[in-house]
């Protein structure tokens, strides 16, 4: 049988939800021009074939997966939904020793069973593959071969070939074992923040600093980027064991050689820090294991006291927020033992968020005029809490968290500001 030969189609990335343009831009900016992308609700549609979805795989830091669409029609039940996906011939795709999961999504679908949706779309793909082959797939939930989604809009179904596989927020460099640090943000997110900001690690965008760091997630995304490092160069996709990709394995290998040639010293320095040593500590292993611990100057201090690192540049966090707070940092304690993390606790400035922002701005007013923040708070109040009016406000989701990005301009203080600050040295 000659293999499928992948014509291009509209392939769909999902994103976090107030990311859409942001991905748009990216995608245009991987692809060229000329290339067809356009923002949806959710996600961004791009025209491409085999090479497209691979090159988007590999070099995407914003989209949650990469969708290969196979077959969509209208629905009404079960039994459609059987006889859409009896139409893929599925043995182009995979061999009856490979396996299969299928994950479904659905807005406002009328059907009572999810499940027996789901269970309907096996059925159809194990019948097509027994009869090709004579024998059929079985299931991984885990780590299957062929990932498919199914999503049910009230009237339409969809159904997509997964390329990506495990979600590409999982770069590759997190030790599953040293588990996550303080409720560390997606590398997508962490991504999105960036381009928000429109830093892309050139010398005109300045230096970037996280003063909050936790697991570093931000200066690590911030490093890639700075070093020209492909976000997916240190992990693998579900195409590659497809059939259909199997005759762009030279294109793979290609591409993947051209990315590693590509890697470059950073144009501007970045900084990270946390109160917590252990933090730091964790931090700094993992930006080893992305390949940029050089690229990132680590230090353990509390952002209520840490003096610049440099003149000028970019202040990029997202603060620790959540309803019981601990006093630590500058006045609590030396703020820089290891600490045991409670979940959604960890505020560490001594009085809970409302002194931490208020003495952030003040020691921020005093020390950093010149900077722009960028903050990424569910906390719609927040610029009253700093007491600092933002000069934009970006909706991201965090997951289901609504949040906004905030942007300050950080200008010298008033002489109340100042006096009211501790007058600290480094
Ligand atoms: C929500 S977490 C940041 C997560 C991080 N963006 C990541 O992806 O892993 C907030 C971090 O702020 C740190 N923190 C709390 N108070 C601090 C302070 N006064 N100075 C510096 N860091 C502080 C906590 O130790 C925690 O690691």
């Amino acid at each position: 049988m000659s293999p499928l030969t992948l014509d291009r189609v509209a392939l769909f990335l999902p994103c976090a939800a107030g990311t859409e343009a942001l991905l748009a831009d990216e995608c245009a900016r991987l692809l060229g021009s000329g290339v067809g992308v356009q923002a949806g609700r959710g996600g961004v549609a791009v025209h491409g074939d085999a090479v497209t979805a691979m090159h988007l795989n590999l070099h995407s830091r914003l989209a949650q997966r990469v969708l290969w669409p196979l077959t969509h029609g209208p629905y009404a039940n079960e039994h459609d939904l059987y006889a859409l996906a009896r139409g893929v011939p599925w043995a182009d795709w995979i061999t009856p020793q490979q396996t299969l999961r299928i994950d479904t999504t659905a807005q406002r679908s009328p059907l009572q069973s999810l499940n027996f949706a789901t269970l309907r779309v096996k059925d159809a793909v194990c019948d097509v593959m027994r009869e090709a082959t004579g024998a059929r797939p079985s299931i991984d939930t885990h780590r299957p071969d062929l990932p498919l989604a199914l999503h049910l809009s009230p009237t339409h179904a969809t159904l997509y070939v997964d390329t990506s596989g495990q979600a590409l927020f999982k770069r590759g460099w997190r030790d599953a074992q040293a588990g996550k640090g303080e409720a560390p943000l997606k590398e997508t997110l962490a991504a999105a923040m960036l381009a928000a900001a429109d830093w892309h690690g050139r010398a005109q965008d300045g230096a970037l600093f996280d003063p909050c760091c936790g697991a570093g997630t931000i200066a690590i995304e911030a490093a890639q980027i700075a070093c020209g490092i492909a976000p997916g160069l240190q992990r693998h996709f579900a195409f590659e064991k497809l059939l259909p990709f199997r005759t762009h394995q030279h294109d793979w290998q290609r591409m993947k050689t051209q990315a590693r040639a590509a890697q470059h010293a950073p144009a501007v320095p970045i900084y990270a820090g946390d109160v917590s040593f252990r933090m730091t500590d964790f931090a700094t292993q993992n930006a080893g294991r992305a390949g940029v611990r050089g690229a990132i100057e680590y230090k353990t201090a509390d952002a209520l006291q840490r003096l610049p690192p440099c003149a000028r540049g970019v202040l990029m966090m997202n603060p620790p927020y959540g309803e019981r707070m601990t006093a630590k940092g500058a006045r609590g304690g030396d703020g820089i033992q290891a600490q045991s993390h409670q979940s959604r606790e960890a505020f560490d400035g001594g009085g809970g968020p409302t002194e931490f922002f208020s003495r952030l701005a003040a020691h921020w007013k005093r020390h950093y005029a010149g900077w722009t923040a960028w903050i990424l708070s569910p906390d719609m109040k927040l610029p009253q809490a700093l007491r600092l009016k933002e000069s934009r406000r970006v909706p991201i989701w965090n997951g289901p968290i609504e949040c906004r990005l905030f942007r300050f301009e950080l200008v010298a203080g008033s002489a109340r500001d100042s006096a009211n600050t501790p007058s600290i040295s480094a």
